[in-house]
């Protein structure tokens, strides 16, 4: 008996075939095993390698002790970088604001006391823009600081960008931080917001105008810590304190009063779905038709204006 083979029939099929090319197929088969086994045990090698260096990065970045990580995709990076050019007109270094303002963020908050409060977008965005606007002079008023982290990272941004800072901060600094009409929940930090940590953290810089910054407790709205900083013109006034719109509204119409010609209010949260007070405010205070403050545009979840 014989089998046939059939035009179309593929010659593997054909047993007699087969038994003929069995031990070439055997031989074959060891060979081909005996190579892929060591491209596999390579791979899984590398995968382990791969998977423990990034435990490690992931230990560096992540959100613990902080609430947010600081791992942003490279289109979050890339989007952030645009709106940086679009509100500074300066397009051709935002790229480099962002990428150093994520490296300070990442080293002040490996070692500083505390943590810096928002997203990586946000808080990136407003530490690339700011030196970019060119403020007309270095003092910085930041109204809201939390842990001074913010602060102490927005200096380093300024005198970067060749402006010697001086720094102004008011806040409470009554152990937590503060909200009117909100309970906060406990920090992820378990760190105390108090003056202390505020300097520790300042002292990070190791800068002069980190060093000698004066801090005045209390809230904004009282009239004598504003009457102890109502010293000067400032540069740059970045507004994070109590985040109601009535507070913002008067916050703003302070700042006003005190905002240098040409100088740079950030408005920390416009737009910020958590805290819808805030965009209220700013869109009623510029509806007024009377503010000296012109609408530059958003970075992230922060207004952008300049004074006339
Ligand atoms: C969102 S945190 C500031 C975060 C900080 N700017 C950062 O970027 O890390 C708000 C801070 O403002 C404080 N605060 C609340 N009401 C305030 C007011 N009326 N004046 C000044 N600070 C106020 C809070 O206690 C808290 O420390």
């Amino acid at each position: 008996m014989f089998t046939r083979t059939f035009p179309g029939m593929p010659i593997l099929r054909n047993r007699l075939t087969k038994r003929a090319l069995r031990p070439a197929l055997t031989l074959l088969d060891r060979r081909v095993r005996r190579g892929v086994q060591p491209d596999l045990d390579t791979l899984r090698r590398e995968v382990a390698e791969m998977r423990r260096q990034q435990y490690a990065v992931g230990l560096l970045l992540d959100g613990t002790g902080r609430g947010a990580h600081r791992i942003p995709p490279a289109a979050e990076i890339d989007r952030l970088v645009r709106e940086v050019g679009d509100v500074s007109d300066r397009g051709e270094h935002a790229r480099r604001s962002v990428v150093v303002a994520f490296r300070t963020v990442v080293a002040l908050e490996a070692l500083g006391v505390g943590r810096l409060a928002g997203s990586t977008s946000n808080i990136c965005g407003k530490l690339a823009t700011v030196p970019l606007l060119s403020p007309p002079n270095g003092s910085i008023l930041e109204i809201g600081t939390l842990y001074g982290l913010f602060a102490s990272a927005l200096v380093r941004m300024v005198h970067r960008a060749g402006i010697e800072p001086d720094l102004t901060i008011v806040d409470p600094l009554a152990g937590s931080q503060l909200q009117p009409g909100t309970s906060q929940p406990a920090d992820p930090t378990g760190t105390p917001v108090r003056e202390d940590v505020v300097r520790a953290n300042l002292a990070l810089g190791g800068s002069r105008s980190a060093l000698e910054a004066r801090i005045q407790q209390g809230f904004s709205s009282d009239p004598a810590v504003r009457e102890a900083v109502s010293d000067r013109e400032y540069g740059v006034i970045v507004v994070d304190g109590d985040h109601s719109m009535e507070g913002v509204a008067a916050d703003l119409e302070w700042v006003e009063k005190i905002i240098a010609p040409g100088g740079i209010v950030v408005l920390d949260d416009y737009g910020d779905q958590a805290w819808p007070g805030v965009q209220e405010a700013l869109d009623k205070h510029l509806a007024g038709g009377t503010s000296r403050l012109r609408m530059l545009g958003r970075v992230s979840t922060s207004a952008f204006l300049r004074a006339d």
